[in-house]
């Protein structure tokens, strides 16, 4: 049940994204950490076979949700999901490439891959995420593709304001400008990124990719 919501696979430039499955899920609990801030992105919990189980049967639910590894031939290198049901548009979330991938533009490849089927499956619509804002690496990446901020507020990550509450003050001083301690709890500030279906990356992202 519920492959049949995802396409066969999905061809990108150098890369194929494909559902969640067993093997993939192995690989994803092996990849390096990005820590502090960013771990709520690691998933050395799926080593763990249950949880690994549980994360299994959630990314085939029939629902809202699409999950996709990116994969350079059998190496999981990143992955994306996408809410196709958001009122706001299609919502992409979980953009993660791990360390030992960073820097190759596999974030790049992985999201116009993913944004050409969904062009073709839900035409018209608009690309909605958002990114806290100090995920300048990130942005760099959403604005290379199209994407342009349409919003900025303060809101409540619950695995932030958890480790805010446990990590030490000299850890929290990188993104000082980018929190708040606010009614008794800890805020962060994101940004929300749109891009129109449709909408040209940015020249050089395309003459690099090229
Ligand atoms: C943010 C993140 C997804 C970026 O992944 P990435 O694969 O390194 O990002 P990109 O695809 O933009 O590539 C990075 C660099 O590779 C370069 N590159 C190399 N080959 C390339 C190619 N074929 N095409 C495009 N860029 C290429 C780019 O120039 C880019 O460098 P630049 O930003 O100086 O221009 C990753 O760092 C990450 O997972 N971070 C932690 C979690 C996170 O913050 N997620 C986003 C939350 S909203």
């Amino acid at each position: 049940m519920g492959e049949a919501t995802y396409p066969p696979l999905i061809e990108g430039d150098g890369l194929t994204l494909r559902p969640w499955d067993a093997a993939l899920i192995q690989q994803m609990a092996a990849w390096r950490e990005h820590g502090f801030p960013y771990h709520a992105f690691d998933l050395s919990h799926l080593a763990d076979p249950l949880q690994a189980a549980a994360a299994l049967a959630r990314t085939r639910e029939e629902g809202r949700h699409r999950y996709f590894v990116a994969c350079e031939g059998d190496t999981a290198v990143g992955r994306v999901s996408v809410n196709l049901q958001d009122a706001a548009g299609l919502y992409l979330w979980a953009v993660h490439v791990p360390p030992e991938h960073q820097g190759r533009g596999v974030a790049r490849r992985m999201l116009t891959a993913v944004m050409g089927w969904l062009e073709e499956t839900c035409p018209g619509r608009d690309f909605v995420l958002t990114s806290n804002s100090f995920a300048e690496r990130a942005h760099r990446t959403y604005r290379a593709l199209g994407f342009e901020i349409i919003e900025t507020r303060w809101h409540f990550d619950r695995e932030i304001a958890e480790r805010l509450w446990r990590v030490a003050p000299a850890e929290r001083e990188p993104i000082a400008r980018h929190i708040r301690f606010q009614n008794g709890r800890w805020q962060v500030r994101a940004h929300v990124f749109r891009r129109r279906q449709g909408a040209a990356a940015r020249a050089e992202a395309v003459a690099r990719a090229s």
